[in-house]
């Protein structure tokens, strides 16, 4: 079980001890995250890739610029990650690759970038764990690095208006997780950090942020549970 007993900040603690088991607890815990969130998110980004500059906000082991890498031609690949130990492990996923390959083991929120920097950007599951205020400089800022026609994808986990039908997601999303594998007391710990810690917005609110931030063209390619992927053009 997780272990909150080491002094870095909460999402760095919670993801440093699931790093190894990551990509088994993320389809326990994110119905869909293998076989439609990954090849749709993939597929939208390698559109944009060939011989461009891509940039991942919380890139987590690297597993999805692996398969941006393998498919298209990007000309570089930069990484964002706050976590230690994930970073280290896309690092070592990644390090045979002929792509040039930035890593920042930094917050998204302290990011910085040359405006007109990336021909795509995406961010999976990951805005959700950003404060309100701190996701608008952020959502503003990836319209500031993104060229003129770039793309963002924005893949996360959202809430919802009435917030009995947020609770009956989080239900129904441990029942898989539980039959797929994991403790109940795993499971009570993931929505007990999505509940208490976790800052999600209403696709709406995603929405008008992207608009307020300049984006256009805002599509929801994908939605299930209280999972959301949301294309915006520049
Ligand atoms: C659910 S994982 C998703 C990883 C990856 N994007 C994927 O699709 O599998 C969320 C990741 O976001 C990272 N993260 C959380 N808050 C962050 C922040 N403020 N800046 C950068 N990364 C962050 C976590 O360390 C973790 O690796």
């Amino acid at each position: 079980m997780p272990k909150y007993n080491h002094p870095s900040p909460p999402e760095d603690r919670f993801y440093s001890d699931i790093v190894r088991r990551y990509e088994v607890e993320v389809n326990r815990f994110v119905p869909g995250y293998a076989d439609k969130i990954v090849p749709l998110v993939t597929g939208e980004i390698i559109r944009k890739a060939d011989n461009g500059d891509v940039l991942d906000i919380g890139s987590g082991i690297g597993n999805v610029d692996e398969i941006i890498i393998d498919l298209a031609n990007p000309q570089s690949v930069d990484l964002v990650e706050i976590s230690e130990p994930m970073i280290k492990e896309s690092k070592r996923r990644l390090k045979d690759k002929k792509t040039t390959i930035r890593f920042h083991k930094m917050s998204a929120v302290d990011f910085e970038a040359e405006p007109n920097s990336f021909n795509a950007v995406l961010s999976n599951l990951v805005i959700h764990n950003i404060p309100y205020e701190n996701k608008v400089g952020l959502i503003s800022n990836i319209h500031k690095w993104l060229k003129n026609g770039g793309i963002f994808v924005w893949t996360d986990l959202v809430s919802f208006s009435d917030s009995a039908e947020l609770e009956r997601c989080f239900e129904e999303r441990k029942r898989i997780a539980v039959l797929m594998g994991a403790t109940e007391e795993f499971a009570e710990e993931n929505f007990k950090k999505e509940r208490e810690e976790d800052h999600m917005i209403t696709v709406e609110q995603m929405s008008k942020m992207l608009k307020q931030a300049g984006f256009q063209d805002i599509e929801i390619l994908w939605s299930k549970y209280n999972e959301v992927i949301l294309r915006a053009t520049k």
